[in-house]
């Protein structure tokens, strides 16, 4: 029998219990506020400041299952292992065990719990680079828990783990460090030699698929470019709820684990076509992949739109659409509502949604988008027929005329051994639309903290405003998301009446004011409840754990927050809002700096 997605979860949780690690609750996959990823693309995202040094209000050892949306891989969709959407399996040492301890219960997890035969599994060890040495503990530890060498792989770059990749990439104030990370064999897929003429661990031709990873996170890129040890070494794993499923189930192909029967069943109820005849399977993953993305970034607030994560839920729902198109023959925008319900919401119901209640929204949001282009995608797709060669202003205009996302136009042209010009495409765009950097490179930039003094000023502002509003409008507002950069802050929030230039006038006032009044800005970790009864404010998408960190402005504002902030609102200077919209409905947006 296989094993299901429930039994794992459990055996991982009763894993890190027994390790005696905290739970903490996972973050929205559309996170409240990180200026710099549209998406929660890691487990480690919510723990960036804790990696630094903050303290986390759990203590020092902490695990969870984290949903992650990576839009890096939306081109490699239709394979046997890549999805944009996946859960993280994570656990983290904040400055307490650090290697021997990780790699040893990591293995034991793997081979005791899991029973993973030791002869399938290899492991990459970071080898150095440039000035930084190769981890030579972390290749003792493996050989002294039997790893044979052959079965023990060392790599440059690919053994560095930040969320801006390679050390090179690291922004100033980024941690990271060296990695190693666990592989599992699929013996019964042939080595592929378009790949390399031999296979090896880090080889992309299925054979060996990786499973986790342990992050030494012991280093922070300094402002002359060169490293300095964090004051605490810590660890951050992550492995992939998914691809360890698979590899327990022996099957290298990850859309046959329960995470993914249920909706390749529907979908193949909706289009009539088997799952099994290889000509239909890349289509059904992308469709099964696609929809499974889109209902949990429903669920997260976001509506398709030209704008940043509306975008790429456009884009995912359209692309979903092209491929149910090009198996049928045909587009009918309900069965794809059916498959979010039928698939996607069964296959997580009281895990991640509830679906008598998840249901009504997420399946009209995606049957009025499916709906909106349906009405195009035949005139869009007849163009795109008659066209011989394509450039990037060309596949811009299929995008306006017809809503066709350009991977979509990119995909029709390969099949005419044709590529698209995306610089060109994404030029044209820019001269369009207000689009987000990330969304403009094409993929996330994954995170890249900045923990400059201007981001901190914003942060803290970013409180003072959401008390500030709630003083001039009520109690009923409430906040949406926020976005910060260095450059100026923004605030997303609820609010039944528009506010009008006197109470926007006000609220920036206020915000002054208590720059002015140099008051101090202090944190305390405290029972929830009892932060609750504070009327301290929370992100109402937020799950909270039992533990808390508040931050206090004075007695100005209280609020449920991980930090950084500045020690004292004098260091602010001065914050004017320079502009506010209607964003939606009883939605607005303001920004300021
Ligand atoms: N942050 C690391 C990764 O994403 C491990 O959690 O691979």
């Amino acid at each position: 029998m296989a094993m299901t997605h429930f039994k794992l979860r459990e055996l991982f949780m009763k894993y890190c219990l027994s390790h005696d690690h905290k739970e903490i609750p996972p973050i929205p996959l559309v996170p409240k506020d990180d200026p710099t990823t549209l998406f929660t693309g890691s487990g480690m995202q919510q723990l960036v400041p804790y990696l630094l040094g903050e303290p986390h209000p759990l203590g020092k050892k902490l695990y969870n299952i984290q949903p992650c949306f990576r839009s890096q891989d939306i081109e490699e969709i239709g394979d046997n292992r890549h999805t944009t959407f996946f859960e993280m399996m994570g656990n983290w040492s904040l400055g307490t065990y650090f290697k021997k301890e990780q790699i040893t219960w990591f293995w034991e997890f793997l081979t005791d719990i899991l029973k993973l035969p030791k002869e399938k599994l290899y492991v990459a060890v970071f080898a150095g680079i440039k000035n930084i040495g190769a981890d030579e503990e972390t290749y003792e530890t493996w050989k002294k828990l039997g790893l044979k060498e052959n079965h023990i792989f060392r790599y440059g770059p690919e053994s560095w783990w930040s969320r801006a990749g390679v050390p090179e990439n690291m922004p100033p104030g980024e941690p990271g460090g060296p990695d190693s990370e666990v592989f599992y064999e699929f013996t019964q897929v042939e080595h592929n030699p378009t790949y390399g003429e031999k296979c090896h661990p880090n080889c992309d031709c299925g054979r060996f698929l990786e499973i986790g990873n342990s992050v030494f996170m012991q280093f922070k890129k300094n402002t002359d470019g060169s490293f300095s040890e964090l004051p605490e070494k810590n660890v951050d794993f992550g492995g992939g709820l998914e691809r360890i499923l698979a590899a327990v189930n022996n099957d290298p192909d990850i859309f046959k684990t329960d995470l993914y029967a249920t909706i390749i069943t529907s979908i193949e109820q909706s289009s009539s076509k088997k799952y099994t005849d290889l000509e239909n399977k890349s289509q059904i993953r992308v469709i099964a992949d696609h929809i499974k993305a889109s209902v949990f970034i429903i669920k997260n607030g976001v509506y398709p739109s030209n704008k940043e994560q509306g975008y790429f839920l456009r884009r995912l729902l359209r692309r979903a659409a092209v491929k149910m198109h090009k198996l049928t023959g045909k587009l009918n925008a309900k069965e794809l509502g059916l498959i979010a319900d039928q698939g996607v919401l069964v296959t997580y119901d009281k895990v991640h949604f509830d679906r008598e209640q998840d249901k009504k929204l997420i399946t009209n949001v995606i049957v009025e988008e499916i709906n909106r282009f349906s009405k195009s995608i035949d005139r869009g797709l007849k163009e795109i027929q008659k066209i011989q060669t394509i450039d990037g202003k060309q596949a811009f205009d299929i995008y306006q005329s017809y809503g066709f996302p350009l991977e979509i136009t990119e995909e029709l042209f390969r099949e005419k051994g044709q590529t698209v010009d995306k610089k060109q495409f994404y030029a044209e765009f820019q001269k369009h639309k207000d689009l987000s950097r990330t969304a403009s490179s094409g993929k996330f930039k994954g995170g890249l903290a900045d923990n400059s003094a201007q981001t901190l000023n914003y942060h803290t502002a970013t409180h003072l405003l959401h008390q500030a509003l709630y003083d001039v409008l009520g109690s009923e507002i409430r906040q949406e998301g926020s976005n910060i950069t260095g450059e100026r802050l923004r605030f997303d929030f609820y609010s039944t009446q528009k506010p009008s230039p006197e109470q926007i006038a006000k609220a920036q006032d206020t915000i002054n004011s208590k720059i002015q009044e140099a008051l101090p800005v202090e944190f305390k970790i405290l029972p929830k409840a009892e932060a609750e009864k504070l009327g301290a404010k929370s992100f109402f998408r937020e799950k909270y754990p039992d533990m808390v960190k508040v931050y206090f402005i004075g007695n100005y504002s209280k609020e449920f927050c991980g930090g950084p902030h500045v020690k004292n609102t004098k260091e602010i200077g001065k914050i004017t809002i320079f502009k506010n919209e209607k964003i939606g409905s009883n939605l607005y947006r303001i920004y300021a700096k």
